[in-house]
């Protein structure tokens, strides 16, 4: 069973391609938000896998929350849990802070990839060229194979890019990150450019976007920080207030 959160599509794909690789089924946490449904039942022997994108150097917070509001029947101690979570370049101490969510479960393996980056609200962070996407999803198809070779033979490892200054990032910035920037208050639509599509709508995991009256999206507050609404906009009439009008824009295709 392989749980996966995704706003970009980057952790979607490392999901399904874990999923034909291992023969494990999958199952989007969107649609446990959706339903209020978490309980699962493992089969004899059943991995119990979680994919997500790492956000501020941690695991992202609705996986987080879906981990402790989740109960799992059938888990025993031979039960292989593992995580893969995919970063544009680093994931800090995502690993402690996802076996610490999991409580008296025991995480066997842990594994990051490195996809394109869709981070673009503060400056100095952007997409990446066309080029280094394109590198990092090629390496990326490579990497996946070996990760599912490894949890099929039931390694327990750690293989993960941590990258520098790990304990400051993930214990001060993720936390404050968590709690205080979960928010989509400063998302701003024009509404000149909005052709009124509804893709904002539909590519909002946590289905927190409807069109208005006019047509044009408006947000409810729940929000998981994905950013999947203003990047997959077409014609680019999502803003988050003024910290995005430079940036690219990158969905996984
Ligand atoms: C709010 C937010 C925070 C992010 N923080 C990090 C980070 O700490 N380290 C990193 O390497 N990438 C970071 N990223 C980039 C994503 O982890 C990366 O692009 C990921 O593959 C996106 O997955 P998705 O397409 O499944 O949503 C962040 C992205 C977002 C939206
Ligand atoms: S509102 Fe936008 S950023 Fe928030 S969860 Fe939905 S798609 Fe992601
Ligand atoms: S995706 Fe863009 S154009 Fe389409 S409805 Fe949303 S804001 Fe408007």
């Amino acid at each position: 069973m392989i749980f996966y959160f995704s706003g970009t599509g980057n952790s979607r794909w490392v999901a399904e391609q874990l999923s034909v690789l291992l023969n494990d089924r999958l199952i989007a946490i969107s649609e446990a938000f959706a339903s209020g449904e978490f309980t699962y039942t493992l089969a004899e022997g059943e991995r119990l896998g979680f994919v997500f994108p790492t956000y501020s150097w941690g695991p992202a917070p609705v996986m987080v929350d879906f981990i402790k509001r989740m109960e799992i029947n059938g888990y025993s101690e031979d039960t292989f849990v593992y995580m893969v979570t995919t970063c544009g370049d680093d994931v800090g101490l995502s690993v402690k802070i996802w076996q610490k969510a999991l409580g008296e479960m025991k995480g066997c393996a842990a594994y990051s990839v490195q996809m394109p980056n869709n981070y673009i609200l503060l400056p100095g962070f952007d997409v990446d060229s066309k080029d280094l996407e394109l590198q990092k999803k090629e390496k990326a198809i490579g990497r996946v194979e070996y990760i599912s070779k490894r949890i099929s033979e039931r390694h327990r490892e750690t293989d993960v890019v941590e990258g520098a200054c790990a304990w400051l990032k993930s214990r001060v910035i993720y936390p404050w990150f968590s709690r205080y920037s979960m928010s989509d208050k400063k998302f701003i639509v024009d509404t000149e450019k909005c052709t009124h599509c509804g893709l904002c709508v539909k590519s909002c995991p946590m289905k927190n976007i409807s069109l208005n009256e006019n047509l044009t999206p408006q947000w409810h507050g729940d929000c998981a920080m994905c950013l999947a609404c203003i990047h997959r906009c077409p014609v680019r009439a999502i803003e988050y207030a003024h910290a995005t009008q430079k940036k690219g824009r990158y969905f996984f295709k």
